[in-house]
C-alpha cells in the first residue's frame, strides 16, 4: 500500500507507522477523526473539517495535541511529503487525534499526551459506473446511536454501530452498496458513511440533525448550494415510506461526493423514482462538481 503517515509531526512509510498497544484509541475507540480528500492538490473544505476535528474533541473532553495552525500545517506537511516522494496524484486524508498512550482504564488522567495522526495515501473514487446507474441501499435492523448514548454527531473512532450495519447490509446481497440506518423511532437517519438526501415532487429533503445523524459536511455544502440556486431544502423526519415513494435519492459525503440511489431494499427490492438518477440529482451533481473545481482553482491560484 502506498502512502505516508504522521504521528506527532514524523512522516513514515505507511507499513513502518506503528502505535503502541497501549493507545486508548486502539483499546477503547476513544479517539476523533476526519477524512477528505485533495482535489487537484488542494484539500476539500480543510478548514471546516479540522473545526469539526476539535467539536468532536471537545465532546468527548480530549485534549487537542497542538492548536489548528499547527494540525493544518502538519496535514499540508504530508501531503507535500506524498507528492515529493511518489507522484501528484489526488489523496485520501485521514487525521486522527487519539486520547494516547496510558494505562488499562478510563481515567483521561492516565493518558496525559493525546496523540496526532495523519494518514495520507491516493485516493480511490468510486467506480463512474456508480454515478451513472446509482447505488443499491437496505434498510438494517441495527438502529443508528441514540444522541443521547454516543452521538452520531461525534465522529469518534468508535464506528461499531455502523460497522454492524454494514455487515447486516452486506448480508443482503453482493449488489448492496451500503445500509440505511433508522433511530429508534423508525425515522431515516443516515447511511454508514454518507447522509442522504431525497427528492420528492421538486422538493429537496434530508434528514433533520435531531434525527440523530453526523452533520455532514458534504450535507451542509449540498444544502447551501440548493439554496443559493433556488431549490426548495427541508431538513425534517422522514419515515421509510417517504424515501420509498421519492422520486430521486442520493448519498453525500466528502469520499463520495453525491453518489445517486437508485434502489432501496425493504422486503423487497424497490426502485427509487425510475430507478434511474433523476434530473435534479443529475443537476445538484453537476452543480457540485462546477463548485469543487471552482474551489480548487481558486485556492491553486
Ligand atoms: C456516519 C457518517 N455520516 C455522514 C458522513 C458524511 O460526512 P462528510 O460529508 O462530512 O464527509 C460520514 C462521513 O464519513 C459518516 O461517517
Amino acid at each position: 500500500m502506498k502512502g505516508f503517515v504522521n504521528i506527532q509531526g514524523k512522516i513514515l512509510p505507511i507499513h513502518q507507522a506503528v502505535i503502541p498497544v497501549l493507545d486508548h484509541g486502539f483499546l477503547y475507540g476513544d479517539s476523533v477523526y476526519e477524512t477528505f480528500r485533495t482535489c487537484h492538490g488542494t484539500p476539500l473544505q480543510f478548514e471546516e473539517h479540522i473545526d469539526r476535528l476539535f467539536y468532536s474533541a471537545q465532546r468527548l473532553e480530549l485534549k487537542m495535541p497542538f492548536p489548528k495552525e499547527k494540525i493544518l500545517q502538519e496535514t499540508l506537511n504530508t501531503a507535500l511529503h506524498y507528492w515529493k516522494k511518489t507522484k501528484k496524484e489526488d489523496l485520501y486524508i485521514r487525521v486522527i487525534v487519539s486520547r494516547g498512550y496510558g494505562d488499562i482504564g478510563f481515567d483521561p488522567k492516565l493518558c496525559p499526551h493525546p496523540l496526532l495522526i495523519i494518514i495520507v495515501k491516493p485516493f480511490i473514487p468510486f467506480p463512474q459506473i456508480y454515478y451513472k446507474t446509482g447505488v443499491k441501499l437496505t434498510f438494517v435492523s441495527i438502529v443508528r446511536n441514540h444522541p443521547k448514548s454516543i452521538d452520531p454527531n461525534i465522529k469518534s473512532g468508535n464506528y461499531l454501530n455502523n460497522i454492524l450495519a454494514y455487515l447486516e447490509a452486506k448480508k443482503q446481497g453482493s449488489s448492496i452498496f451500503d445500509a440505511l440506518m433508522c433511530n429508534a423511532d423508525g425515522y431515516i437517519t443516515e447511511g454508514t458513511t454518507s447522509n442522504i438526501f431525497i427528492i420528492k415532487k421538486g422538493k429537496l429533503y434530508t434528514p433533520s440533525l435531531e434525527s440523530g445523524i453526523l452533520r455532514g459536511l458534504t450535507r451542509e455544502f449540498i444544502i447551501r448550494l440548493a439554496k443559493n440556486n433556488h431549490l426548495n431544502v427541508q431538513e425534517t423526519k422522514i419515515s421509510k415510506a417517504m424515501l420509498l415513494s421519492s422520486d430521486e435519492c442520493f448519498l453525500a459525503s466528502s469520499l463520495k461526493g453525491i453518489l445517486p440511489v437508485t434502489y432501496c431494499k425493504t422486503q423487497t427490492l424497490r426502485k427509487i423514482g425510475s430507478g434511474k438518477p433523476g434530473p435534479m440529482t443529475q443537476k445538484l451533481m453537476s452543480l457540485f462538481d462546477h463548485a469543487i473545481t471552482k474551489t480548487c482553482a481558486s485556492s491553486s491560484s
